[in-house]
């Protein structure tokens, strides 16, 4: 997908996730949302979920996409980078990342991002992995990195 078909889509997708999420309080229900509507509308994701931090456990949370691993080994693989970075990271090619946990052969590239509470604590991470090599461009990073900001936003209740 060129970068401006990429933006324009990103666009009308937060516009949609923006009137969809404040129905719920509920993170993880709203995490179940954005992973279908991501997963089914960007060509280029494979496997889109989140993983949730339970003490220094990584679990798997909703996704979409094949069977992925459970749980991940501690302060491995690029879910865990995003978590102890406080930031995104985005890899180009998941076999030049050390310690890549691949949960299927067919992932090539991937990008991960801390979920922040309101209060700024690591609640979970959102994982997209792509079976084309270097998928993620700057537009996804900014796009989805509006995206997580959403799983914790205040309920729709407040604004009324
Ligand atoms: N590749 C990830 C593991 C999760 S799967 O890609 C769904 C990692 O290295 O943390």
């Amino acid at each position: 997908m060129d970068e401006r078909k990429k933006s324009g889509r990103y666009v009308r997708l937060i516009a949609q996730l923006e009137e969809l999420l404040p129905e719920t309080e509920d993170p993880i229900a709203r995490m179940a949302s954005v992973a279908a509507v991501l997963h089914h509308k960007m060509d280029h994701y494979f496997w889109t979920g989140f993983y949730l931090l339970r003490g220094d456990r990584l679990v798997a949370g909703p996704y979409q996409g094949p069977l992925a691993c459970q749980e991940l080994q501690k302060n491995k693989g690029v879910c865990w980078a995003a978590v102890l970075n406080r930031a995104p990271v985005v890899v180009p090619d998941v076999h030049a990342f050390p310690g890549h946990i691949a949960c299927d052969a067919r992932s090539k590239s991937e990008i991960t991002l801390p979920v922040f509470d309101r209060a700024g604590h690591v609640q979970a991470v959102m994982d997209v992995d792509s079976d084309k090599p270097d998928a993620f461009s700057e537009a996804d990073r900014i796009n989805l990195e509006k995206i997580v900001t959403l799983i914790y936003a205040a309920p729709r209740s407040v604004y009324l």
